[in-house]
């Protein structure tokens, strides 16, 4: 048998959304993006949502949102993909790598308070691998030093925390839609907040700065304003070609629909994991899954011997990953470099097992007893 590591769970719905986009023949930043935008808002619980064509850039113009002066500082986990701290260099801001919680591999509140000082001006928890970092204590700590907080919820959409949705708990959540995440649009990404005139700005900037984009003035003009003027618009300030499409949305949309389906599948099949290899000695799962309400991007163990454990699940024919080598080791950001020890040492355990929706029951069992033949 062979299990992949991640496989996007899309089908004849998401074909005939794309076939209406088609129909229509507006496929790029248009009716559709705005639908979609509404209603991840109502799903999340945010006032308002903009998407954009992956969270990286979502991560980019949620800090940008608030100007900070060039060379502050922002806090990040040590162990994250790359783009949580890229946004920060993208913004001429200084990454602060923070170590982790030995527990739940997110970002770790005591390291926090060490590495805080008065040149931060934001913080940017990752859950990782959906678990939540513990956001009550995190937003009092940040709001009594006046930080504001981005959430990375590129590992989770629609998990919950304390009952309220993850990225609805700082001042701005992104999340991602790139196709192995727990919904997808192909590529693609969204910023949603409570506030919205924060992120109104945001919208030009996804669209190259232009204060109104082509669907805006294209709809003005159908319905005949006099003043709509349809050719004009004004540039006020810098701006990316960061927008989502319409294709892209037309899947969002359908995948949305699916979306509580498709975390209780996820919570099933973490479930049949804990309960096969919960007990053994030398596989463990990394964080403390609790799977009531919760959206888990990826399934992640703790192995001793590394190595000798991947060579193991290659040849039972098993995919696994490896997230994340701490960014501090990466030449780029080596000279941001600070004492992460946890982070520097947990990672070397790290492994990733294979979790999507349409993982089958027995390919999850294959995959359990795979690692009971290695322990
Ligand atoms: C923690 C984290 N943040 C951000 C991203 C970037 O997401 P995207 O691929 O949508 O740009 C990823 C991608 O895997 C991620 O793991």
């Amino acid at each position: 048998m062979k299990v992949r590591l991640f496989k996007p769970s899309v089908g004849i719905e998401e074909l005939d959304s794309i076939r209406d986009s088609f129909d229509s023949a507006w496929l790029g930043l248009g009716p559709k993006v705005i639908q979609f935008e509404q209603q991840w808002s109502r799903y999340v619980g945010a006032a308002e949502s903009v998407g954009v064509n992956s969270c990286t850039a979502a991560l980019h113009l949620a800090l940008s949102a608030f100007r900070f002066p060039e060379g502050k500082k922002v806090l990040v986990p040590a162990l994250t993909f790359a783009s949580t701290a890229m946004a920060v260099l993208y913004n001429r801001l200084i990454p602060v790598f923070v170590d982790i919680d030995e527990a739940t591999l997110s970002i770790s509140l005591e390291d926090l308070d060490r590495k805080y000082d008065k040149d931060c001006v934001a913080v940017m928890p990752v859950h990782f691998a959906g678990h939540p970092a513990p956001m009550d204590a995190l937003t009092a700590w940040a709001k009594t030093r006046g930080l504001k907080v981005i959430e990375d919820c590129a590992h989770t959409a629609g998990g919950q925390y304390k009952g309220k949705t993850l990225g609805t708990w700082g001042d701005i959540g992104c999340y991602s839609f790139e196709e192995k995440k727990c919904m997808t649009t192909g590529d693609g990404g969204m910023i949603s907040s409570d506030d919205a005139e924060l992120l109104k700005p945001l919208r030009h900037s996804r669209w190259i700065g232009i204060n109104k984009d082509t669907w805006e003035r294209y709809e003005d003009y159908q319905l005949g304003h006099p003043d709509a003027n349809s050719w004009y618009y004004e540039i006020n300030d810098i701006g990316y070609k960061y927008n989502m499409n319409d294709l892209m949305a037309s899947i969002g949309l359908v995948q949305l629909r699916k979306l509580d389906l498709m975390n209780r599948r996820r919570e099933e099949i973490l479930k049949q994991y804990l309960t096969g290899i919960g007990q053994l000695e030398t596989v463990k799962p990394a964080v403390p899954y609790q799977l009531q309400d919760s959206s888990y991007w990826a399934f992640v163990v703790r192995v001793q011997e590394r190595q000798k454990f991947l060579a193991h699940m290659q040849q039972q024919g098993v995919a696994t990953g490896v997230h994340y080598m701490p960014l501090p080791m990466q030449p780029l950001f080596m000279k941001y470099a600070s004492e992460t020890p946890v982070a520097s040492s947990v990672w070397r355990e790290l492994v990733t097992l294979p979790l999507f929706t349409d993982l089958t029951g027995q390919e999850v069992d294959y995959v359990i007893e795979s690692v009971k033949q290695y322990s």
